[in-house]
């Protein structure tokens, strides 16, 4: 597949057909920039008919029983598991992530079909005791109806199957909007829902170049009821001000700035195994990633070492390449963002203890910059990058004031064997999540999501349904 146009699906997925629009975008490997695919640039006109498809489907498919729509779920699932090596060519081809990291993200994106295909079974209400005995009270959970999807380019399969799972299992139809870089993967998608079933008008998908004119029809149309959104915080927020007139719902995923934190009695090989994976899935290029390395000065010498030794490790090329462990970045103004970053940090009286300040090129080798100081734009910004800042803290207390020294809140990992400090920082840390001597905490069973500027409502997990589900009460006299 590899520096060739590809036979892909590249049209609008909408109403069970494959549309046109009236002009085309052009998708680029990162790698070299050279074409991929052109495809359909949704415009307000198949905004519109994805939005009524999801209304008119969404009549059928919410009193569908829930086993069936579970049982197309997991079907879904199934078939991106046994067509994992052309998904996982095809992310590395759009994204640029190396393979091992695609079979990795078609697995992940799969397991949140099959997590929520068994959820759809478990969408229970309530029986309250009333205080009268003619009374009955019951609770149903009820789909929100119609919503739209909208997802970021870093996890093209899994930040789609996680909103989709979540809506169909509930009840919900959806209309989606993949990001203009990774548009193919999602539609490859919609082609497997076509395959395994999925009804007409449950899964619409619109890929566009403009998306303001996708999703600004959807915000507009009362057909759509909430709005799940990953991706940046100014996106974010302007998404939510939108949805105000119509008081839709929104889950929002948004920025992060994880610290992690590395005590004086932590076990270092543990830490250095829990920082690669935490620092470099994806180059860098997810709001998990952790963003702010707070070391104990008693460690922070001994950490250094062995973490540089780790990171000299790594080979950076072609994501399609064998032993490839980081890709390109995503785009020329990523590796821009760095260097502004490094720049900055720099001036500002970091220094470099690996690697050097990248130049123009997407294939950006780890940096690991030490003296990181709260006044550099490194320690207030996400990164999205290998980009390694490092800070020392004189001891536990201090450590958890600069880990909580952030507007965002997605997670935090600590590294540490006392169980007491433990707790401490499980209980002081201002994040939705907290990896206590794990650097990955992401998976279908647990809730994903943050506070603060971060944003909120819960992706995977059993807390993943309520977002897409309302509570209808019932009093009966009985
Ligand atoms: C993200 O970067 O947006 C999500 C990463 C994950 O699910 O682990």
């Amino acid at each position: 597949m590899v520096g060739s146009m590809v036979k892909l699906a590249t049209d609008a997925y909408v109403d069970g057909k494959w549309l046109p629009g009236s002009r085309r975008f052009v998708v680029r490997d990162p790698f070299d920039d050279a074409p991929i695919a052109e495809v359909t640039a949704g415009d307000g006109a198949l905004a519109d008919l994805a939005s009524e498809a999801a209304a008119r489907a969404f009549a059928s498919w919410r009193t569908k029983p829930a086993p069936e729509r579970g049982k197309l779920l997991a079907a879904l699932g199934a078939r991106m598991i046994a067509d994992v090596d052309r998904l996982a060519a095809l992310c590395t081809r759009e994204n640029g992530k190396a393979l091992s990291e695609s079979v990795g993200e078609v697995r992940y994106a799969a397991s949140f079909l099959s997590w929520f295909a068994g959820e759809a079974e478990r969408a229970y209400g309530e029986a309250i005791p009333a205080s009268n005995t003619n009374q009955r009270l019951m609770v149903h959970r009820e789909p929100v109806g119609p919503c739209a999807l909208i997802t970021p380019w870093n996890f093209p399969y899994a930040m789609l199957t996680r909103k989709l799972g979540a809506a169909l299992a509930a009840g919900c139809t959806a209309v989606a909007k993949p990001a203009a870089q990774t548009p193919l993967s999602a539609l490859a998608l919609a082609e497997l829902a076509e395959a395994v079933g999925i009804p007409p008008g449950v899964i619409n998908i619109v890929p566009t170049d403009e998306p303001s004119s996708v999703v600004g029809r959807w915000i507009a149309s009362p057909a759509i009821r909430k709005v799940g959104f990953t991706g940046s915080t100014e996106v974010g927020r302007t998404l939510l001000r939108q949805c105000a007139d119509d008081l839709k719902r929104v889950s929002l995923e948004l920025g992060g700035n994880a610290p992690f934190v590395v005590l004086a009695d932590a076990d270092l090989d543990a830490a250095v195994a829990g920082a690669m994976i935490a620092k470099f899935r994806n180059a860098g290029q997810s709001c998990v990633a952790a963003n702010r390395f707070v070391l104990d000065t008693a460690i922070a010498q001994p950490f250094t070492k062995k973490l540089v030794a780790a990171i000299s490790k790594l080979k950076v090329g072609r994501g399609s390449d064998p032993g490839v462990d980081l890709g390109p970045l995503i785009d020329d103004n990523a590796v821009a963002k760095l260097r502004r970053l490094i720049n900055d940090a720099l001036e500002k009286g970091a220094q470099i203890v690996h690697g050097s300040q990248p130049g123009t090129s997407r294939l950006v080798a780890p940096i690991v910059l030490d003296g990181i100081t709260a006044e550099m734009a490194i320690w207030r910004e996400e990164i999205f990058g290998p980009v390694v800042a490092l800070r020392t803290a004189a001891n536990e207390t201090d450590a958890l004031v600069q880990a909580n020294d952030s507007e965002y809140g997605l997670v935090a990992y600590v590294y540490t064997r006392d169980a007491a400090r433990q707790q401490r920082f499980v209980d002081g840390l201002a994040t939705g999540m907290v990896g206590v001597n794990e650097g990955l905490v992401s998976t279908a069973q647990a809730p994903f999501g943050g506070i603060k500027h971060s944003g909120f409502g819960r992706e995977g997990s059993r807390h993943g349904l309520d977002d897409y589900t309302a509570l209808k009460y019932v009093a009966t006299r009985v």
